[in-house]
């Protein structure tokens, strides 16, 4: 009976960790090489091939930028670079990035 109520906790673990997927600031910060050059910290503005507004990420809420990725992926969001640039992250990934984006930053002005 005893190992009958291991194993049965040990499927409610597994359960809930297959349900929320956690984001790992760390890896994130790997992750997101790929989208420095245009979302960076210090300038927004880019001027290839003509300039736009990039929104800036860093201190945004990670709910929102998860949220942001998976509608640009699922085509809810039109854009077309940031569409082709999401169809390539897994929902681990985003929320990694996600994590990364929103981390506290001790010492920052904002
Ligand atoms: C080539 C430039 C470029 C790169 C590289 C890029 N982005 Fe973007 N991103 C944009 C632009 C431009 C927008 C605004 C698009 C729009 O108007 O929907 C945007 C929008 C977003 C948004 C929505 C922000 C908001 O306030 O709604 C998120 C989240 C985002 N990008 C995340 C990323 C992540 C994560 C990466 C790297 C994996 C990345 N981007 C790489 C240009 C880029």
């Amino acid at each position: 009976m005893k190992k009958l109520i291991f194993a049965f906790t040990l499927l409610l673990a597994a359960g809930a960790q297959a349900q929320t997927i956690q984001g790992n600031a760390a890896t994130g910060k790997q992750d997101v090489f790929m989208c420095e050059g245009c979302h960076n910290s210090t300038g927004y503005r880019v001027a290839f091939p003509e300039v736009y507004e990039v929104p800036m990420l860093n201190g945004q809420n990670a709910g929102y930028i998860e949220q942001a990725l998976k509608e640009y992926r699922d085509g809810q969001r039109n854009n077309q670079t940031m569409r082709a640039i999401a169809s390539s992250l897994t929902n681990q990934e985003i929320a990694d990035i996600a994590a990364y984006y929103s981390r506290p930053r001790p010492g920052s002005a904002q």
